[in-house]
C-alpha cells in the first residue's frame, strides 16, 4: 500500500508504539476510502455509458439532409459567374439526393488562420458546417474547382454504403503515397470507418473527403488544425499536415478509409500528380481542376468551362 505511508513525523515514533497502532487504523480507513471512491467511480462511469447509449445520438430532426456537401468560395477574388456555375451544379446535385450545400466564405476564416496559408480554411469551414448542422451525419468536403459530372450517382449508393465502402476501401496500402512504411489497416470494418480519403500521386487529398460527424470528427479536426502544424511550415500546408497526422496517429488510422481516387476526386488532364488510374474517365462522379488556382499559367475559370458545358448538357437530358 504505498499510497498509505504514514505521515513524515511517524516514520520517527517507535515502531510498535501507540502512533504505530494509530497509523494501521489510519491505514484501513484510507483503503476504505480508496474501495468506495473506486466503486463510485465505476458506478458513475456505468451510468453514465448508459445515459450516453440512450441519448447519444437523438434523432434527427424530420427534413435533416443526411449529408452537406462542403465548399469553401473566395467571393473576394473569383468572379460572380464562376461562383455561379460552382454553386449551381452542387445545388442540382444536392436537390437529387436529398442532401445540403454549405457555402462557406473564405473571409470569415482568414482571421483564424494566423497567417497560415488559405488552403488551410478547409478545417474551420468543416467544423462550421458541422456546427451548423449539428443532426447531419456525412460531410462531404469538395474543394470549390471541381465539378459533379455524373450526378445520378449518389453518395451512398457509390460510395458510403457497407457492403460497398467495404469493396472500395484499400486495406494494407501505403497509407501517403508513393512508399509510406505506415499502412492502412487490413482489419478496417467499414461500421468503424469515420474518414474517407483519397491519395494523389504524392500525397493524401485534403481537398476532398467524406467525414462523419462525432467525437472523432471533432477530435481529428482540432488536430488538423492545431497551431503547431499551422506554424510548422510545411511546404504543402495542410496536406502534409494530414500526411504526417495519419502516419503518426494510429487511433485516426483506425478510423480511415482509403478509396481509389476516382471515387470522388479525379483529376482533370491539365491538373498534374493524379496517381496510378487517378484522371478523369466518362462516368466519373467528379472531376477537379487540381492546381488550377496555384499554377499561375492555368485558369480555373478557362479550364472548367468545357466540362461546364458538358454538365449542363447531360442535366437537360
Ligand atoms: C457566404 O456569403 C454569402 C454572400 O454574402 C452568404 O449568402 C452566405 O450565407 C455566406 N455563407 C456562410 C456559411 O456564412
Amino acid at each position: 500500500m504505498q499510497f498509505a505511508l504514514p505521515p513524515r513525523r511517524n516514520l520517527d515514533a517507535p515502531l510498535h508504539g501507540r502512533s504505530s497502532r494509530l497509523s494501521l487504523q489510519r491505514r484501513k480507513q484510507l483503503k476504505a476510502a480508496a474501495i468506495l471512491g473506486f466503486a463510485l467511480l465505476v458506478i458513475y462511469f456505468l451510468l453514465s455509458q448508459l445515459f450516453y447509449s440512450s441519448t447519444g445520438t437523438p434523432a434527427a430532426p424530420a427534413g435533416t439532409p443526411s449529408l452537406v456537401i462542403v465548399t469553401v468560395l473566395d467571393r473576394a477574388r473569383w468572379s460572380r459567374d464562376y461562383i455561379q456555375r460552382i454553386t449551381k451544379n452542387r445545388d442540382d446535385y444536392a436537390k437529387r439526393h436529398g442532401y445540403t450545400n454549405f457555402f462557406a466564405n473564405l473571409t470569415d476564416y482568414e482571421p483564424t488562420l494566423d497567417n497560415a496559408p488559405r488552403s488551410w480554411s478547409v478545417v474551420p469551414a468543416v467544423r462550421h458546417a458541422m456546427a451548423s448542422h449539428p443532426h447531419s451525419k456525412y460531410f462531404f468536403y469538395l474543394d470549390a474547382h471541381a465539378l459533379i459530372m455524373n450526378p445520378s450517382k449518389s453518395l451512398e449508393s457509390h460510395l458510403l454504403q457497407r457492403s460497398h465502402l467495404d469493396s472500395l476501401m484499400l486495406k494494407d496500402v501505403p497509407v501517403v503515397p508513393p512508399d509510406s512504411i505506415i499502412k492502412t489497416f487490413s482489419h478496417l470494418q467499414p461500421q468503424d470507418v469515420d474518414l474517407i480519403l483519397t491519395a494523389d500521386n504524392e500525397d493524401l487529398s485534403s481537398g476532398c473527403f467524406v467525414i462523419r460527424q462525432g467525437d472523432f470528427a471533432q477530435t481529428f479536426l482540432d488536430i488538423w488544425f492545431d497551431p503547431l502544424y499551422r506554424g510548422y511550415n510545411f511546404a504543402k500546408a495542410e496536406v502534409h499536415a494530414l500526411d504526417h497526422i495519419v502516419q503518426w496517429h494510429p487511433t485516426i488510422l483506425a478510423r480511415l478509409a482509403l478509396v481509389p481516387q476516382r471515387t470522388i476526386n479525379a483529376y482533370s488532364k491539365d491538373s498534374s500528380g493524379a496517381g496510378v488510374d487517378g484522371n478523369y474517365k466518362d462516368g466519373d462522379l467528379v472531376i477537379r481542376l487540381f492546381g488550377c488556382d496555384t499554377d499561375t499559367k492555368r485558369s480555373c475559370e478557362k479550364e472548367m468551362e468545357p466540362y461546364y458545358r458538358l454538365w449542363s448538357k447531360t442535366i437537360e437530358k
